[in-house]
């Protein structure tokens, strides 16, 4: 049967839509042992930009003209594998391609605990982008962020960047939920609205307003004891003689610098790490991936109770899928962004 797929034409220096292009695939008939999927969702994260690079440090470099990568959720169509039948759901990592074959070993392991491949069956309040939204990768990220590395105490102000985005926007409200002062930084005078407004974050500034050291000061009287780091090595050094003794800084990653080569040119006010006795410490949500079923449950339950909302931006359409990731890197996202296929 005839598919597309999307492909990266080149290595860009700065990301734009002209870097890819949507091509007609034919796919061979199934083997045994295969299936055939559908894809339905797929999530569009920042990572993807680092994987478009020679270098993509930890990544393994996009090939160009060639099949890409990321999650994505869809339903076996046609199956030779006993394991599976018609009308499963999967979530893979075989994204930006309507179809695929697969030999069903590489179904994402971790979405359901009770099954070890494949999700299956869209269970209870869920919908099939809930398993990309809800309990996708940005909002598991926000979760372990906090709950299991961070100690959250009530009353203590954290300061989240990025925050009007997929990770930071949950991390705002199960920090909330837990009692804490939440100053947040985002890039729009709208973005910062709806942290203040419908989110209650309790301080919230434009950085392409104010500066950041300005705004964290004007949103932190009594200093910051913890911070969820997103977005760039300027807001990590402006963070610093803010911090409290014996504090820390979680760094889930640093979107600003993904699309001018992922390097980190200056970080100012590092003293103050060794002087206050700060923690800095990398994240990674796969670390945490036991503790995978009481998220679901925190999330599905804050979610039922109205404590917690996503904001979830949809592409329509194979073709749109490009400038779903060029939407991360020119602030056009808000909250969780996905392309239906
Ligand atoms: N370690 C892990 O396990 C893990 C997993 C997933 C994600 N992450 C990381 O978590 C962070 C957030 O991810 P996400 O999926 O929620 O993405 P996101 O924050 O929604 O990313 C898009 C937003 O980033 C902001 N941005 C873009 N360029 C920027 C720049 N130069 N400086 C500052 N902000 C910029 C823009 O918002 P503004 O308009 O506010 O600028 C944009 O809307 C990223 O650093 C990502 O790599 C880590």
């Amino acid at each position: 049967m005839l598919t597309k797929q999307v492909h990266i034409v080149r290595r860009p220096e700065h990301i734009s839509v002209d870097d890819f292009v949507v091509v007609d695939v034919e796919l061979p008939a199934l083997k045994e042992g295969q299936v055939l999927v559908e894809n339905l969702y797929m999530s569009i994260d920042p990572y993807m930009r680092r994987s478009m690079d020679d270098d993509g440090k930890d990544l393994d470099p996009w090939p160009i003209n060639g099949p890409l990568d990321g999650p994505s959720i869809g339903r076996v169509i046609e199956t030779r594998n006993s394991n599976y039948s018609v009308g499963d759901c999967v979530e893979s990592m075989s994204g930006w391609q309507q179809h695929f074959i697969s030999n069903a070993e590489d179904f994402v392991p971790y979405v359901s605990a009770n099954d070890a491949l494949a999700i299956r069956e869209v269970k209870g309040d869920l919908t099939e982008s809930d398993y990309l939204g809800l309990l996708g990768i940005a909002s598991q990220t926000a979760y372990f962020a906090l709950m299991c590395a961070t100690t959250l105490i009530e009353g203590e102000t954290i300061v989240i960047s990025s925050a009007a985005g997929s990770v930071g926007s949950l991390a705002c409200q199960i920090a909330k939920i837990h009692g804490l002062r939440v100053v947040a930084s985002a890039g729009s005078d709208a973005k910062v609205s709806w942290l203040k407004d419908e989110l209650g974050v309790d301080y919230a500034f434009n950085y392409k307003k104010v500066s950041i050291s300005q705004g964290l000061k004007d949103g932190c009287p009594n200093g910051i004891d913890q911070v969820l780091e997103n977005a760039s090595p300027e807001h990590f050094s402006a963070c610093l003689p803010l911090m409290n003794f014996s504090k820390q800084i979680l760094i889930a990653g640093m979107v600003g610098i993904y699309d001018t080569g992922g390097v980190v040119k200056n970080i100012d006010n590092f003293e103050y790490v060794i002087d206050n006795f700060l923690t800095v410490k990398a994240h990674l949500f796969m670390d945490y991936l036991d503790s995978y079923n009481q998220f679901v449950r925190d999330m599905i339950r804050w979610r039922s109770e109205g404590s917690l909302h996503q904001k979830v931006q949809i592409f329509e359409g194979i073709d749109s899928a490009r400038g779903a990731l060029v939407a991360l890197f020119n602030g056009k996202s808000n909250g969780k962004i996905m392309v239906k296929f």
